[in-house]
Order: C-alpha cells, then sequence, then structure tokens
C-alpha cells in the first residue's frame, strides 16, 4: 500500500528543529580540502562577527535558535504570563454563533475551491487594547486568534505539560469547563504546566479541513505546538476531550514514566497494531523510551491518551505523522498512521513503549465499576485517566463528562 497525498499543499511551520539537508552536507565536505586556507581565515572572520552579533558561544542562547530564527505557526509570539495556557471558555457561545466563517478568511483557490487561511504574520493585540474593545464578538475573536501565540520560555523546574483540545462547536459550556477544570486542577496539585487549544484553531493548517473527518489529526499538531510553547518541559501528556483525569495524585515523572511501571505495562513482541505483521519489541531499553502509546485489548493503538518525551524523535514522529503525505491518505485513521509510521521506521519504535491502556486511559462503563472481575482494561477506583470511548457514537459524550467530573468534584476518590 502507497500512500498518496490528496489534499494541497499547506503551509508548514518553521518549527525550531530540522535536521541539516544530508547532500549540502556532503557537497561541502568534499570541497573542504581545496579551500583550506580560504576557510581559514573565513573562519575568524565569520567567528568575530558572530561573537559581535550573538555573543559568546555558550551563552543563554539556544544554538539551534540562533542560527535559524524559530518560530511555530506564528511569526509574533507572545511570551505567557502563567504556565497554565488556555482559551477564555466564556467565548464558547460567542465563538459557536460567529461560526468559523467569520473567524478566518475563506480564500479561493485557482481551482474554485475554497480554504480557510490564517496570517502566520498576525500581530497579537496587546491586552491593553483588548480591554478597550466593546464588541463580545471582536474581542473572542480577537482572543481566538491570538491563543496560538502564547509561548512559555522560563526556564524553571516544569516537567509535565498537560495538552488538550476543547471544541466550540460540538460541546457544551459545561463539559468544556469540566475539562479545562480537571486539566487545571490535576497541574497545580504537581505544579505542571497546562496547554489547551481550540481544536478549531488548527483548521488553517488541515489540507482537509473538515474537523469531524481530520479533527483527530489534531491532537498530533497539538503537541507539536504545545513543544514548541514550552521547549523547556521533559514530558507532554496529551488527554482527550472524552477523558478526565481521575486520579489527581499520581505523577506522570513518579507514577507513569517510572521504569518499573513500564516494565510491568509494557506490551512486549505484540504486534503494533491488530493484525500488523510487525510486533513490539522483546527488550526495549526503556530508559531511552520517548513515546509513550497505550494500546487497547483489541489489539488497536489508543490515541485517546500518549505522551511524548521532549526530544527530537518526538518532534519527528509529531511531524512525519502530521504530514499531509501520512494524514491525508484516504480515510485512514490516526491510529492507523501512527501504527503504519512505527512499522516502518524501527528508529521510532525502538523509543516507543506500548503499554496497556490502563497505565493512562481506562474504559469508562459504569456497569464495570462495581465488578471485582473486571477485565484490566475498564476504568476502576484508582485508574489515572477514565476515557469514554464509544461517547462519541452514542451523543453522550458532553453529559458523560460534566456527570463524572461532578462526581468526582464531590467525592475526588470514586
Ligand atoms: C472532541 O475532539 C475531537 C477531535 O479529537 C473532535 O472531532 C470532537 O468534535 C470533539 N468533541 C466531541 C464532543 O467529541
Amino acid at each position: 500500500m502507497a500512500f498518496k497525498p490528496k489534499g494541497k499543499s499547506h503551509q508548514p511551520p518553521t518549527w525550531g528543529f530540522g535536521l541539516p539537508p544530508l547532500n549540502n552536507m556532503k557537497k561541502s565536505l568534499g570541497r573542504k580540502r581545496k579551500c583550506v586556507k580560504w576557510s581559514a581565515g573565513l573562519g575568524v572572520v565569520f567567528f568575530v562577527v558572530f561573537i559581535i552579533l550573538h555573543g559568546f558561544p555558550g551563552s543563554k542562547r539556544n544554538p539551534e535558535t540562533s542560527i535559524v530564527p524559530a518560530h511555530g505557526y506564528y511569526v509574533n509570539e507572545v511570551p505567557a504570563s502563567s504556565q497554565l495556557i488556555f482559551p477564555t471558555v466564556e467565548h464558547t457561545p460567542i465563538l459557536k454563533d460567529m461560526g468559523i466563517r467569520s473567524l478566518f478568511i475563506l480564500r479561493m483557490e485557482v481551482d474554485g475551491s475554497k480554504r480557510y487561511v490564517y496570517k502566520p504574520n498576525d500581530v497579537p493585540l496587546p491586552d491593553e487594547e483588548k480591554k478597550k474593545i466593546m464588541s463580545q464578538e471582536t474581542l473572542a475573536k480577537r482572543a481566538f486568534l491570538d491563543h496560538g501565540k502564547l509561548v512559555y520560555r522560563r526556564e524553571n523546574e516544569l516537567k509535565t505539560v498537560i495538552v488538550s483540545l476543547i471544541d466550540f462547536e460540538n460541546e457544551d459550556l459545561d463539559s468544556i469547563i469540566a475539562v479545562v477544570q480537571n486539566r487545571v486542577d490535576y497541574a497545580q496539585k504537581h505544579n505542571y504546566g497546562v496547554y489547551i487549544r481550540w481544536i478549531q484553531e488548527f483548521i488553517p493548517i488541515l489540507a482537509e479541513q473538515d474537523l469531524s473527518r481530520s479533527g483527530e489529526f489534531c491532537k498530533l499538531l497539538v503537541m507539536r505546538a504545545a513543544m514548541h510553547a514550552f521547549p523547556n518541559a521533559e514530558n507532554f501528556l496529551f488527554v482527550d476531550n472524552k477523558s478526565l483525569i481521575m486520579n489527581l495524585k499520581l505523577s506522570v515523572e513518579r507514577d507513569i514514566l517510572n521504569p518499573s511501571t513500564l516494565d510491568l505495562t509494557l506490551k512486549r513482541d505484540v504486534s503494533v497494531s491488530t493484525n500488523s505483521p510487525i510486533k513490539t519489541y522483546t527488550n526495549l531499553d526503556l530508559k531511552s523510551v520517548k513515546l509513550i502509546i497505550p494500546q487497547n485489548n483489541r489489539g488497536e493503538l489508543d490515541i485517546s491518551s500518549f505522551l511524548v518525551k521532549n526530544s527530537v524523535q518526538s518532534k519527528a514522529f509529531l511531524e512525519y505523522v502530521s504530514d499531509p503525505l501520512i494524514r491525508d491518505f484516504d480515510g485512514i485513521s490516526i491510529s492507523e498512521a501512527i501504527s503504519h509510521v512505527l512499522q516502518w521506521h524501527p528508529e521510532l519504535l525502538s523509543r516507543t513503549a506500548i503499554v496497556i491502556s490502563k497505565l493512562m486511559s481506562s474504559e469508562y462503563d459504569a456497569e464495570t465499576l462495581l465488578d471485582e472481575n473486571q477485565n484490566s482494561f475498564h476504568y476502576s477506583k484508582g485508574d489515572f485517566v477514565a476515557h469514554f470511548k464509544d461517547c462519541a457514537v452514542k451523543g453522550t459524550c458532553n453529559a458523560d463528562i460534566t456527570n463524572l467530573y461532578n462526581k468526582l468534584q464531590h467525592n475526588p476518590s470514586s
């Protein structure tokens, strides 16, 4: 099966990541000997110019960013005042009324098709200016467009960032508040960061702009954006909008990433996903693991929650699976796309811990809660995350999330 791109080209962000093009490197090495003397002279000149422009190497500056000025989707970024980054949830009804059409520019393409586009150079409106805006619509639109520009660059002890997406078109305000508050409550207990974005913010970046078809892939885009926004954090845990963090006491570093926990929950020598000929490693170096992806009892990768460590492999993984070549392959699900990439790239598979889903996503089923002989994937008391797997099909996501959240508030150990 060969992947072919279906959608049109999109505007790729210039992330602060990229390996030097190999061919150029080889060429320049070949020529090198002839001009050693020249290079030595030039080298001195460049070194002096470099020092003048950038200060001494090894001082504060990150070498990656000082060579290529890097930015994410937006050129103009805004330093976040708090490590808890989430949208203004009160804008949910206004944004829903306004609709996508009034938030982005709809551009007519040469072939007659229409796409939403965004302005990478968009200038954020300072907070003082925002205060002067009287119209609620204008304010909500401005806040929506500026939210993705927030970055948290402070160097502190921040270990983990909890990442989620919320959706003003399909979610009630109540369940949005429940999801945001749940992540904030958890993050505050452990001094973690929170990075929550509207799923609609990613529409202009998608080749297939219908969220009902490509919305799941926004999980990868928001994770990559989180890594860009929190360059100094170590771990990024995605928890989706059908899930709640139930056991707020568990720490990501101590209870999830700990090699002995991983050792217990690791799925060794099993098909990467249902029926795939490629199996997970029997011996995996747990200390070098960069990605943690749960697999459910049916052998499918469960992308409701997953974790990436801040590493070049994680960035490569997120960018590669988000590439239109993989993502826009006809009807492919995010779980199939990820399993495809892992099967073809041992370099990534050897850094991936495929774990039993209960480690970070237990299927919530009210009927099995009290069942003593429950199988290992259903939620039971003490589990980290509860996930309403089939709520979208049943149309109960909003109610499920809100009810469980209220229960959790009244009885934190349920
Ligand atoms: C939850 O997120 C998905 C994308 O992951 C999105 O398609 C969906 O509309 C969101 N809301 C609900 C209620 O499922």
